[in-house]
């Protein structure tokens, strides 16, 4: 389509035909959304460990276990550490964990439904995102003064830091024996957050978007009607995103990069995006348009497939499972709700790993 970012073509104009060179368009891919949206993410200064603080050994009908963790990593200015409430199935049986980014510090709570993720074999590793730094234009807490400012509009915004914190969960997750995959997953602005985070890292296997929205997986070029915009995301949350996207705010259509970028980023791994009829302001078929483009990167560079579904909007009850790309529409509210995880859980039980 006329005007789509090319996904294929290098900054100085030459294609992107191999996987070598994919590596490569990756790379720039990843700095034009650091320069411009997301900000830089600073490197990681250490390893990360982790203290035990409790276990409940019998949570979810006594099907599952809770570890409540305290997560600590080193910053440029000490350590900072964070609570994670880590469910697992009973008897160390290998499993993939979803990194959940939620909203809300307890450790049952309404985006997930413990006990079925428990049952259908997965774990699940949550962290309240307001513990690595407040949602607010103010940068004096948590993480946020713990790092140098480059103080040139591309200084990362609070998606970054949320993002760079699930990236911690991932670092202890994975040497845990049981972990045999990981997903990371978050409803809204944490669904940008999730995209940003699996995009950046690729020891996760699957990402996921629930109804993530403008400057998540919506496509921003095509927006329907009632629909949020890059305009009115930077006047309301400046602070989620680098100073410089401000600048697009008039005239997005000339930015060097869309949304399926992000998207595209996580290939060849898979990618799950969920979206709600009644979320208009999300723009559910900006949501399905930038999995439709982003599934290129799946089919031409790895000859997998990508996203497999139509490129007409999707009726209420789709779910495209079959390629690299999922995309469902249930019916309802914004909100991460079971059909939601349903979905994605579904989705995952059904790929094989080679
Ligand atoms: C606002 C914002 C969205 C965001 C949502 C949320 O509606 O405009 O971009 O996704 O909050 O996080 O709940």
């Amino acid at each position: 389509m006329k005007g789509i970012p090319d996904l294929f073509e290098f900054t100085d104009g030459s294609p992107v035909k191999t996987e070598e060179d994919w590596r490569k368009r990756r790379l720039e891919m990843l700095e034009l959304l650091s320069r411009h949206e997301y900000g830089f993410t600073p490197e990681k200064q250490g390893e990360t460990t982790y203290k035990l603080i409790s276990t409940d050994t019998k949570c979810a009908s006594g099907h599952g276990v809770l570890d409540r963790l305290e997560i600590t990593f080193p910053t440029q200015k000490g350590d900072f550490t964070f609570p994670v409430n880590y469910f697992h199935p009973t008897g160390n049986k290998k499993h993939l964990t979803f990194i959940l980014i939620n909203f809300r510090p307890d450790p049952y709570d309404m985006y997930f439904p413990a006990e079925e993720i428990i049952d259908n074999g997965f774990g699940i590793a949550q962290f309240y995102y307001e513990d690595i730094t407040a949602d607010a234009n103010d940068f004096t807490s948590g993480i946020a003064p713990m790092f140098e400012r480059r103080n040139d509009g591309t200084d990362w915004g609070k998606i970054g830091m949320w993002a760079f914190a699930a990236s911690r969960v991932a670092d202890i997750l994975l040497s845990f024996p049981e972990t045999e995959r990981l997903a990371v997953i978050g409803h809204s602005r944490l669904g940008k957050t999730a995209l940003w985070c699996g995009a950046q890292d690729e020891r996760i296997d699957f990402v996921f978007s629930n109804d993530s929205g403008c400057s998540g997986a919506a496509y921003e070029r095509i927006k329907h009607g009632g629909s949020e915009t890059i305009a009115r995301i930077t006047e309301v949350f400046p602070y989620w995103f680098c100073e410089n996207y401000k600048k697009f705010a008039q005239y997005p259509d000339t930015r060097p990069f869309d949304q399926h970028m992000l998207l595209a980023l996580s290939a060849p791994r898979f990618l799950g995006v969920g979206s709600a009829d009644l979320d208009d302001w999300a723009d559910q078929y900006s949501e399905q348009l930038s999995c439709v483009f982003a599934g290129d990167a799946w089919t031409k560079i790895y000859n997998k497939p990508g996203f497999v579904g139509p490129t007409e909007a999707a009726k209420i009850g789709d779910a495209f499972s079959s390629g690299s790309v999922h995309y469902h529409l249930r019916d309802g509210i914004h909100f991460l709700g079971r059909a939601d995880w349903n979905a994605y859980m579904a989705f995952v039980k059904s790929k094989k790993f080679s």
